[in-house]
């Protein structure tokens, strides 16, 4: 008897002095897992607690890399129904209409309220002219940094209207692959609308138009695409910064409408 239990114990000590390396090594693994993780969570509260503080005193200064993941209407308010979206926020004239809740576009697009206005704009000058117009309003949500960006952090079947109007066209045959309405961008970011969820694009440059159009025809989603002269007036827009001075050179306008489906 106390032979097999002397041979049981120097089996179970062999055996633990093999697999020792083993059970030390996923120990060690596992507390430094812990601790990152800790960490990881510590600096994602604090990061949160700062976006809000922001997102409150809307006197501060807010980039894109500020912003929460997923981007969600109800960061502003908690109880948001809807998020519209603009990408080169220009003068503000857009951020200043939809500071009325009760402005003729949402209600031409049926958007239900409360809603949420987030707009993009990444020349510093502007950005600022924007955040400063529209302080007092609790549902604008003016951001500094590239748009394009900022809508990668935006979930899908969340926005209920982007507004890109008069984008920058890269006229130049060697800078029309910085032109970020291409197929790619039309694949990445249709999931993100909701059904019924619209994408109005207005552009003066009658060669990005057909790019855009020609770029619609590659993607295989759901969507309807409907074509017309630009003219904010009729969507409820207002007449912005580039409508008027293109107007005034006598440009036409063209307008793109994509509606996803389902
Ligand atoms: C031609 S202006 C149009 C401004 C305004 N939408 C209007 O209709 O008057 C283009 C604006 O978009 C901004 N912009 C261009 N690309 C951008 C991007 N990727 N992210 C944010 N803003 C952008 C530019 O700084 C500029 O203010």
């Amino acid at each position: 008897m106390i032979l097999k239990t002397n041979r049981f114990l120097t089996n179970l000590l062999h055996k633990t002095q093999k697999y020792k390396y083993i059970i030390l090594t996923a120990l060690k693994e596992y507390l430094w897992l812990a601790k990152a993780r800790t960490i990881w969570y510590i600096r994602w509260k604090l990061f949160n607690a700062k976006t809000h503080a922001l997102l409150k005193n809307k006197s501060n200064f807010l980039s894109i890399y500020q912003l929460p993941k997923p981007l969600t209407a109800d960061i502003l308010i908690p109880k948001a129904r809807s998020l519209i979206i603009e990408i080169g926020s220009g003068h503000g004239e857009v951020a200043n209409l939809l500071a009325d809740p009760n402005n003729p576009f949402c209600q031409k697009l049926n958007i239900s309220r409360p809603y949420v206005f987030v707009t993009a704009e990444y020349t510093k000058k502007f950005y600022k002219k924007v955040a400063k117009k529209t302080k007092q309003s609790k549902h604008i949500l003016p951001v500094y940094g590239d748009g394009y960006k900022m809508l990668k952090l935006i979930p899908q079947n969340a926005i209920d209207a982007l507004l890109i109007l008069f984008p920058d066209p890269w006229h130049k045959k060697r800078h029309h692959k910085r032109r970020p309405l291409n197929a790619r961008f039309f694949i990445k970011i249709i999931p993100k609308l909701k059904p019924k969820g619209i994408i109005i694009i207005a552009t003066d440059h009658k060669e990005y138009y057909d790019y855009i159009l020609y770029n619609l025809k590659l993607i295989k989603h759901r969507v309807e695409i409907a074509t017309f002269d630009y003219n904010p007036t009729s969507l409820g827009l207002p007449q912005t910064h580039y409508y008027k001075k293109w107007s005034k050179l006598g440009k036409s306008f063209y307008g793109i409408k994509i509606t996803k489906t389902i």
